[in-house]
């Protein structure tokens, strides 16, 4: 299966580092094609709302940055994971971005190939997660329909094994 994971911590050995490695280390080990992208050093604006992308675009987002790069990733992406850590209740101004721009490419119907997602966060507290939680339920599990495969914290005991698990049983 392909696998997009997009870590959207700055922090090259954080918690959420530790946890896309750890993913994609177990997803590559049975077989599936993990591709790990650090939206953080990536040079990705948000959406203009100019609506280029469904019109005269058809499709394709006005902004020539490097969410080209993750748009391309995505065409055949059948799985996303979204890395991040929580920056004032919420997830980073990175994975925001990329977020807000899934707009030409998720918006209205996501490409028929992407089935599952599943969410890495990492947080100073440990009751920080409604608001990272609530667009995984909302915007992707519910309005997507794609198939939770689980939201994983630094604060769940043995969450390296655990997200592990979740991996071998892709
Ligand atoms: C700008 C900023 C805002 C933060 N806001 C919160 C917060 O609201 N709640 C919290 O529990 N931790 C907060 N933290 C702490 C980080 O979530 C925490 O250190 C996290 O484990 C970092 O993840 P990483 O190691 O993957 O980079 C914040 C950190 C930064 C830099």
């Amino acid at each position: 299966m392909k696998i997009l994971v997009l870590n959207a911590s700055p922090r090259p050995d954080g918690n959420t580092a530790k946890m896309t490695a750890a993913f994609c280390e177990e997803a590559q080990k049975h077989g599936h094609n993990a591709v790990c992208l650090n939206v953080c050093r990536m040079n990705i604006k948000g959406c203009l709302a100019c609506e280029y992308c469904h019109g005269k675009g058809q499709g394709a987002c006005v902004q020539k940055d490097d969410m080209q790069t993750v748009y391309s990733q995505l065409k055949d992406t059948e799985m996303l994971v979204l890395a991040s850590p929580i920056y004032y209740h919420g997830i980073t101004g990175q994975l925001k971005c990329v977020i807000d721009r899934f707009y030409s490419a998720l918006y209205p119907t996501a490409p028929k190939c992407l089935k599952k997602i599943a969410m890495f966060l990492s947080s100073g507290d440990d009751d920080m997660y409604t608001g990272a939680k609530f667009s995984y339920d909302g915007d992707f599990v519910g309005y997507l329909g794609l198939e939770g495969c689980g939201i994983f914290t630094n604060h769940d005991k043995d969450v390296l094994e655990k997200i592990r698990e979740m991996a071998a049983s892709l």
